[in-house]
């Protein structure tokens, strides 16, 4: 009867903590249009993408990455793949068209503003880091190191539809689902 108990509350106290985590995320970006940065990667994504020649490895996706990342770990995995995308791999690429360099930009800017939102958010303990965050986001530069840099920042742009997507569910929580 005690063990029962014990584990309903466990399993009470832990729901409540990963409520509160995702909500984390909405929380911190609490204004901000993920769907309008998804529209705007959208008119870019198939020149990005034709771009891409290793299209057989990937810097995001890989099962250890962003598809094991736990609720609790949602707002600092985020926080932290925001600053690999604005400090490496929008810096790393060398865009000559103006129209895509101009959605680009915009992406961007966006992001820096989420990235700022959410480090104050870690500032007033609402963002936390755990070891399973840091370790997939070491996999994700790892990824990124072993391309060279401008087939790396091309395919890291290629994917934004992925990081997006896996944002957009996050940001939404489970009581949207
Ligand atoms: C991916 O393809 C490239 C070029 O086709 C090749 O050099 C590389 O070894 C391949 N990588 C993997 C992990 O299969
Ligand atoms: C993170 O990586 C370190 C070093 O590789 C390892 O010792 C640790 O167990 C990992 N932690 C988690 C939670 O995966």
């Amino acid at each position: 009867m005690k063990a029962q108990r014990v584990s309903l509350w466990l399993v009470a106290a832990m729901f409540f903590l990963c409520s509160v985590h995702t909500r984390g995320l909405r929380r911190c970006l609490i204004s901000m249009d993920i769907h309008h940065i998804e529209e705007t990667f959208q008119e870019i994504k198939k020149t990005i993408q034709a771009k891409d020649t290793f299209q057989n490895v990937t810097i995001l996706s890989t099962p250890e990455t962003l598809h094991s990342i736990k609720p609790l770990d949602v707002c600092c995995m985020t926080k932290n793949l925001l600053a690999f995308y604005v400090d490496k791999v929008f810096k790393d690429h060398q865009e000559r068209n103006p129209q895509i360099l101009r959605k680009i930009s915009s992406i961007a800017n966006s992001f820096l503003y989420m990235k700022k939102a959410l480090q104050r958010c870690q500032e007033q303990r609402q963002c936390h880091c755990r070891d399973e965050a840091t370790n997939a986001t070491r996999i994700i530069h790892d990824n990124y190191d072993q391309l060279e840099v401008r087939s790396a920042a091309i395919k890291s742009l290629g994917e934004l539809d992925v990081f997006l997507a896996w944002i957009d569910k996050n940001h939404q929580g489970p009581s949207a689902a």
